[in-house]
């Protein structure tokens, strides 16, 4: 059998999940699910989502994937071989390859908009929202989101270390600094103070059954689980890899560059007088006007959009990894074949939801356009699921005391806080959490 391929550097494997977990789902999906929702409740409940549920449910992907040393589907067939726990992976590859279909349209429209904002400056800044609007409606988005796919495309071909890690590693810092950047901007705009509050005052009667579902699945879907992602990733991970050092670090990073993004959004919001429940398009139409009113606005704000691109990049590439990784596994596929099949998929069914913003804005699938439909489904349904399949499987069938044995093995402290509470959490609090929000979900009790 032919030597499975493995991270070299423990900086570098954090900076892979690292950049797996922020992407996207933290600068433009929190922020405009949280606009949409009203603001601090929403912050709120995501908060707890991601402390209550999404920390054990990443925790029990890791040892999973470290334990089996496989890839999602086949991790389940491994630790559990001759039972129906593979549908476990099963439904997260669905998820995944779902996702794989509508991000590279948002990769798309930030990489489109770090070129717009220098050459059709005047236009974005003149009218932001018609500006967005004719251009994600327009053939341009098409050929971003092809580039965007094919950037992807190119890094995955070059495997694992020389690919991911080596491009991770530089990526993900640079992005920390600008978001940091960007937050003092926008705070010392006048009249920051009310985005500040949208983002932090909670106002409790703004929280719906759909916004905790929301909330739940954007802990999923932000932290990227249920997908069988960072089972993925963790089999590539050496033993001796410190698993809650690790999970400490996603976990902070990932919430931490969330709030920041509010916090580099919502001020310039308020201060500019839009609406922070704009939708899809959040911010796109909000941070171009912000730029403007900074010194060298025309220089920072394509390299923000390079950077929400750099964030999208290092996702996606985690997102097309999982199918990838299944078809090498259990097919036999090799790397070149495997991409071209992921691709083809992509594409086929990718272009559909970059067209949902133009051409296809009528086309409706359950009530709602098709963009909207991959995004809710796979991760308001189909996360949370296989989230729950991984929760009992843990309980009933990999064992809560082998898996917290894998979690601490390689760890430098043997009695770890979260090795304590994980397996409480694991067996009760998630599971029930996960199951309450869906039943509610699906109108099992009122
Ligand atoms: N977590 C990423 C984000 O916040 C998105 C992502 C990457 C993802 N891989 C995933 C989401 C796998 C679900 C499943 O943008």
């Amino acid at each position: 059998m032919k030597e499975r391929e493995q991270f070299a550097s423990r900086f570098g494997v954090v900076m892979v999940a690292v950049g797996s977990a922020v992407g996207l789902g933290n600068i433009w999906r929190f922020s405009y699910i949280l606009g949409v929702n009203g603001g601090g409740a929403f912050l709120f409940v995501y908060v707890l989502c991601i402390l209550f549920i999404g920390l054990p449910v990443l925790i029990s992907e890791l040892t999973i994937g470290r334990a089996a040393g496989v890839s999602a589907v086949s991790a389940f067939q491994k630790l559990a071989p001759k039972s129906f726990w593979w549908l476990a992976g099963g439904v997260a590859v669905l998820a995944c390859t779902m996702i794989a279909c509508y991000y590279p349209t948002v990769a798309g429209w930030s990489l489109g908009y770090a070129v717009e904002s220098i050459v059709n400056r005047a236009e974005v800044l003149a009218d932001p929202q018609a500006a967005f609007a004719a251009f994600s409606s327009g053939p341009k988005a098409l050929v971003y989101a092809g580039l965007a796919l094919a950037c992807t495309v190119a890094i995955l071909f070059k495997g694992v270390t020389d690919g991911i890690e080596r491009w991770s590693k530089v990526l993900m810092p640079a992005l920390f600094v600008l978001l940091a950047i960007l937050v003092v901007r926008a705070l010392t705009l006048p009249g920051a103070i009310e985005g500040v509050r949208f983002l932090f005052e909670p106002d409790f009667s703004e929280v719906t059954v759909g916004a905790v579902l929301d909330a739940l699945g954007h802990s999923f879907y932000s932290l990227s689980l249920g997908m069988g992602i960072m089972i993925t990733y963790a089999s590539y991970m050496k033993k001796d890899m410190d698993l809650p050092q690790a999970t400490v670090a996603v976990v902070a990073m990932d919430t931490g560059v969330a709030i920041l993004a509010g916090l580099a959004i919502f001020p310039a919001v308020f201060a500019l007088g839009l609406n922070p429940g704009e939708g899809a398009g959040l911010v796109f139409v909000t941070l171009p006007g912000a730029f403007e009113t900074m010194p060298l606005g025309a220089v920072f704000a394509p390299l923000f959009f390079i950077l929400v691109f750099i964030a999208a990049l290092t996702s996606l590439i985690s997102i097309l990894q999982v199918p990838l990784a299944l078809l090498e596994d259990r097919f036999g596929f090799s790397r070149g074949k495997g991409l071209v099949v992921v691709t083809a998929i992509a594409v086929v069914f990718g272009v559909p939801s970059v067209l949902a913003f133009g051409p296809l804005a009528d086309f409706q699938v359950f009530g709602t356009d098709y963009f909207t439909f991959l995004d809710r489904f796979a991760n308001n349904i189909l996360l949370p699921i296989a989230a729950l399949l991984g929760c009992l499987f843990i309980a009933f069938r990999m064992g809560v005391a082998a898996s917290t044995k894998e979690f601490l093995e390689g760890a430098g402290n043997d009695g770890h806080f979260l090795a304590r509470v994980y397996p409480f959490a694991i067996r009760f609090i998630a599971p029930v959490a996960i199951a309450i929000i869906l039943l509610r979900a699906a109108g099992v009790f009122a």
